[in-house]
């Protein structure tokens, strides 16, 4: 298929396709929105945190759902890509796994309730390559919430299913109490990605 017909048909199944037509009728960022929404209607995860980190924020659709949703949150966004302003989140233009954005990340926050990432990396197609930036992503992930998650802390994170995902899950389960893994109905169900939700942070 020529690139220009693929990128067609991927314009007519993304506007045909109902989370996206929900987004665009109620003004959220992006679909995403619905993906922390189930998230949070399952695992009740944003009501009783007070301090929230979003990584990966960009364009914004889970800072707006929590800032919708709840009163009173301190959430802090962080994204190598400029997200537009949303009243009530502290915006960190910065990347997860740079010295310097993580010195800046230090300088606002103290400890998280909840950190949440929604950080994919360029897929590549070539399983091996990507399971290999999603185990490094992994890493940059657990350092943080070992900088910045209180104990007993939650992490929401998304992985693609694949060759590291046994591995991923066996360093979780040393870091948490429990993990589920959850793929909601908004995720598109012809690709890999699931979420982690790890409850309850180790000492
Ligand atoms: C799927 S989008 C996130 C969508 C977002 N949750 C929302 O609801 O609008 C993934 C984001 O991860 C960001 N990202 C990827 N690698 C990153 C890194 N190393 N540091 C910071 N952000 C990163 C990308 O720039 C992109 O905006």
């Amino acid at each position: 298929m020529t690139k220009k017909k693929s990128t067609k048909n991927w314009l007519k199944k993304h506007t045909k396709d109902r989370y996206v037509k929900m987004s665009i009728s109620s003004g959220f960022r992006s679909r995403a929105f619905h993906k922390l929404q189930e998230i949070d209607e399952k695992y009740k995860i944003v009501k009783s945190s007070n301090t929230i980190i979003d990584l990966g924020a960009s364009p914004g659709s889970w800072s707006e759902y929590i800032i919708r949703n709840y009163k009173s949150k301190n959430l802090i966004a962080v994204d190598k890509i400029v997200m537009e302003p949303i009243q009530g989140v502290h915006f960190i233009n910065g990347d997860i796994n740079n010295s310097g954005d993580r010195e800046e990340m230090k300088k606002i926050i103290n400890k998280a309730d909840l950190v949440l990432s929604d950080i994919a990396p360029n897929i590549t197609g070539i399983e091996d390559v990507d399971q290999a930036h999603f185990f490094e992503i992994f890493e940059s992930i657990s350092s943080i919430c070992s900088d910045f998650l209180k104990v007993k802390g939650i992490l929401v994170m998304k992985f693609f299913n694949g060759s590291s995902y046994d591995l991923v899950k066996k360093r979780l389960n040393m870091l948490f109490n429990e993990i589920n893994t959850y793929k909601p109905d908004s995720s598109r169900s012809r690709s890999n990605e699931v979420f982690f939700i790890c409850i309850g942070y180790k000492d």
